[in-house]
């Protein structure tokens, strides 16, 4: 395997960034990953928009030229032979001595991308057994919708389902509703049939997923309505699924233990897996 980093094509087990990379010391950078289809980028101009907001957001620059990161990225993926995957694009601060302030020196972002390839028929079986879900009460920061490689809230919601058995830990504010996953967005799908899912302002990563399962919906019929849903409203939904660049759609089976219908995943959330990529660019 190979990676990029910071100007250059290594092989992956070398990969390496300084030890005062601000991403590293103090989590200052950002991220995005993208599903790598038939060796395309699924939706790469809303990802590399995000990717453009998330930086802005931060006053952190560009670390290479919007065209070159896009040549970056179909390097990397094809020198890894990548017809079916993912991409992982890091960019943070730079190297600088270490400070909370930013670097007075001007220092350039630093760049990372790395791609793998995923079995698409072991990526499928997995969607079609549909997944568990736990909640853990909100505690991250208010800027969710800047999608930060600082992760710990994340990381230990995500641990936390492993330990229970789970695929996915939902974030659920004190006023019991539901905001998203540790590293997707939720969904349910009501008794009549319509599509509920949260508003993305600030309170949630606005997913680029989210978007497009939008337009899937729209083309399927499916009415879609951004609205708060809470915890026990998802558990009597006729059924709930994620979405994300790495999940797509994926069918949530239970939520802390309660079957979600009859416990198997829905024929919705089916219908949008597949009509998903039909759409996605
Ligand atoms: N996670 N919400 C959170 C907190 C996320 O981390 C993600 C993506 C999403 C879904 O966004 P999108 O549809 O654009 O992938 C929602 C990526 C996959 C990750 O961290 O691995």
């Amino acid at each position: 395997r190979i990676a990029y980093v910071n100007g250059r094509y290594v092989r992956h087990a070398d990969a390496a960034v300084h030890v005062e990379d601000r991403g590293y010391q103090l989590a200052d950078g950002v991220y995005e990953v993208c599903e790598i289809k038939r060796g395309y980028i699924v939706d790469e101009r809303g990802h590399l928009d995000r990717l453009d907001r998330s930086m802005r957001e931060l006053r952190m620059d560009w670390p290479v030229e919007r065209k070159a990161m896009e040549l970056i990225l179909r390097e990397v993926i094809r020198r890894n032979h990548v017809r079916n995957g993912m991409v992982y694009v890091q960019v943070t601060r730079g190297v600088a001595p270490r400070d909370h302030a930013f670097p007075t020196k001007p220092v350039r972002s630093a760049l990372v991308v790395t791609a793998k390839r995923m079995d698409p028929r072991a990526v499928e079986a997995k969607a079609a057994k549909g997944m568990a879900v736990i909640t853990v009460p909100e505690n991250r920061w208010e800027r969710v919708d800047i999608k930060t490689i600082g992760l710990l809230p994340n990381v230990l919601a995500k641990q936390a389902a492993v330990e229970a058995g789970a695929g996915e830990a939902w974030f659920v504010d004190p006023d019991g509703t539901v905001k998203e996953g540790a590293s997707t967005n939720a969904w349910i799908v009501t008794k009549d049939g319509s599509l509920v899912t949260r508003p993305a302002d600030h309170g949630i990563l606005r997913g680029i997923t989210r978007a497009t399962v939008m337009k899937v919906a729209d083309k399927l019929g499916l009415r879609v309505e951004e609205r708060v849903f809470s915890v026990e409203e998802a558990q009597a939904a006729r059924e709930a699924f994620v979405t994300s660049a790495t999940s797509l759609v994926s069918p949530v089976v239970s939520i802390n233990g309660k079957p979600v219908a009859n416990g198997h995943p829905g024929s919705v959330a089916r219908s949008l897996r597949e009509a998903f990529f039909e759409i996605a660019e």
